[in-house]
């Protein structure tokens, strides 16, 4: 795609910044996470379903934990009995995207981000998975991003603002002028409550809150953003 950065005037549009939920918006890791919660849950004596799924994504890795747990009305655990079996989940987890290759990158993630850089805009990743060094090295995606905020260097989860308030403060842009993409209702949210534009990665039905919704970033152009 040729870019003509003139073209674009972002900065009158008081746009800055993009930042990019990892989980649903650039890889499709909510497979691998349902495999090994459904692991663990099974070891338990239990089963969920894709559709109890759904309400994991964007979830921090104990939250989510709690809620398998009351699915399963497992009430018993102690916190370091809990610790363990998320530990365990992750462990499953992490050998299942250690497999992963640039080609399991979403359509149009790659070329979209890459877009945004040629027009002068600034990127980064807002996650809450603890994993996304890693996955961003097996998708070597790294040199895409002037930031990088996730699970490790966060003390309070999506709905809260704060992954996405640092990405801001790393990349020196007012919250106001960055656009956020996700796929979860919490993320949206989290945005929301920092002050930022949301582009909601899915189906409108389910992202209600967000500015707009495409259905992956393959559908994502500058000229939509610009509009925003
Ligand atoms: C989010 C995912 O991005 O990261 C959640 O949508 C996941 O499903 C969360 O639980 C935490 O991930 P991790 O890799 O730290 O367990
Ligand atoms: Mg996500």
């Amino acid at each position: 795609m040729i870019i003509n950065k003139a073209t674009y005037n972002f900065t009158a549009m008081n746009i800055k910044a993009c930042i990019f939920d990892l989980d649903g918006v650039i890889v499709d890791t909510a497979v691998y996470h349902y495999k090994a919660w459904k692991r663990l849950a099974n070891e338990m004596g239990f089963d969920f379903t894709e559709h109890q799924n759904e309400q994991l994504k964007g979830v921090s890795r104990m939250a989510s934990l709690e809620l398998i747990l009351g699915w399963g009305n497992v009430t018993n655990k102690t916190e370091a009995e809990k610790l363990e079996l998320a530990t365990r989940k992750n462990d499953w987890y992490t050998e299942m995207i250690g497999q992963m290759t640039p080609a399991e990158i979403l359509p149009g993630a790659r070329e979209f981000v890459q877009a945004c850089r040629d027009a002068g805009l600034k990127t980064a990743i807002g996650s809450a998975s603890k994993n996304t060094p890693t996955i961003l090295a097996k998708l070597e995606l790294l040199p895409l991003f002037d930031a990088v905020v996730d699970g490790n260097s966060v003390s309070t989860p999506k709905p809260d603002p704060e992954v996405f308030l640092k990405g801001a403060e790393e990349l020196n842009v007012e919250p106001s002028a960055c656009v956020v993409f996700e796929d979860a209702i919490a993320g949206i949210e989290a945005a929301i409550n920092g002050g930022m534009k949301t582009v909601g990665i899915g189906s409108p039905d389910m992202l209600t809150r967000a500015d707009m919704v495409v259905s992956g970033l393959d559908k994502m152009t500058l000229d939509i953003l610009d509009k925003l």
